[in-house]
């Protein structure tokens, strides 16, 4: 019975932290969960100390709670983008990247070149906003972050070392180490992509908490 509570508690926590952050770079302002559905996670304004980002082979940080997801990246080259209207070029979405869908949860950090992406003013020294898009079982989520981008800045090194994939393939909790590894853990083979083996488990897992409940009751 203690095992089927802590399954309960672990569904709980897991529910609770279902919205995305962007750890790196820093988003416009601090987190506010029920504000991450509007533009830019609530915040309007471009803010005015922006973060030194590389030109070339940067790349980005998240934290994911849901299964089950896909995010890409907007861009905006407006000294102070505040509507989506400034993320789009020609009537379309003007992406700094479309990104590969993910079934898992955990830490992720993806690259992000943004000279590669051909778009008129993505250059050195210019100012400009990127904007991650998540949809992933709670609509779509937003958070942007103001740069600087810099054709000479490299990552320091301490930041570089947080670039690891963290996912939390099984629910066994602590313990389980799947650093560096999307592929790795319980569902080996499987690949990052297409994976679909997390909707038994998360439907095996609500099952536990009725049947825990009603043991319970
Ligand atoms: C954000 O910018 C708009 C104009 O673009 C301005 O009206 C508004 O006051 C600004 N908000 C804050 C909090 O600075
Ligand atoms: C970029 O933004 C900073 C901070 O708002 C500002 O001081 C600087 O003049 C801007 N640079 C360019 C090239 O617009
Ligand atoms: C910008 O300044 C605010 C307020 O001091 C701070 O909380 C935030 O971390 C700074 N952001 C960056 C990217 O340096
Ligand atoms: C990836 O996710 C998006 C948004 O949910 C969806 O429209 C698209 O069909 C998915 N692509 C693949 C290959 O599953
Ligand atoms: C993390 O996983 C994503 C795919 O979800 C991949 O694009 C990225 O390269 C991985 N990052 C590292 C550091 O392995
Ligand atoms: C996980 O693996 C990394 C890299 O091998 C190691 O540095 C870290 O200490 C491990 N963490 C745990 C909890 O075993
Ligand atoms: C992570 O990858 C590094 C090098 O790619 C390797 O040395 C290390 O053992 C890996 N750690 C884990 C936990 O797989």
């Amino acid at each position: 019975m203690k095992a089927a509570i802590f399954t309960i508690l672990a569904f709980f926590a897991l529910s609770a932290q279902a919205h995305f952050r962007l750890l790196y770079p820093e988003p416009r302002g601090p987190f506010v969960a029920d504000r991450e559905p509007l533009f830019c996670g609530g915040y309007d304004n471009a803010t005015t100390n922006r973060t030194t980002f590389p030109l070339s082979n940067g790349f980005f940080r998240i934290r994911q709670g849901h299964a089950d997801w896909a995010g890409s990246v907007l861009i905006s080259v407006a000294p102070n983008p505040s509507t989506f209207d400034d993320f789009a070029s020609g009537g379309e979405n003007q992406f700094a990247r479309l990104w590969a869908n993910e079934s898992k949860t955990g830490n992720f950090c993806i690259p992000l070149d943004l000279s590669s992406t051909g778009i008129a003013g993505v250059a050195d020294g210019a100012n400009v906003t990127i904007q991650v898009v998540l949809t992933g079982g709670d609509g779509q989520l937003y958070q942007c972050a103001d740069l600087t981008l810099s054709s000479t800045f490299t990552v320091p090194a301490d930041l570089q070392a947080t670039c690891v994939n963290q996912t939390a393939d099984d629910h066994s909790s602590h313990g389980s180490n799947s650093t560096n590894s999307t592929t790795g853990g319980s569902s080996a083979g499987s690949g990052s992509l297409g994976n679909v083996e997390q909707r038994p488990l998360i439907a095996a897992l609500a099952v536990g908490v009725f049947g825990a409940l009603l043991g319970l009751l």
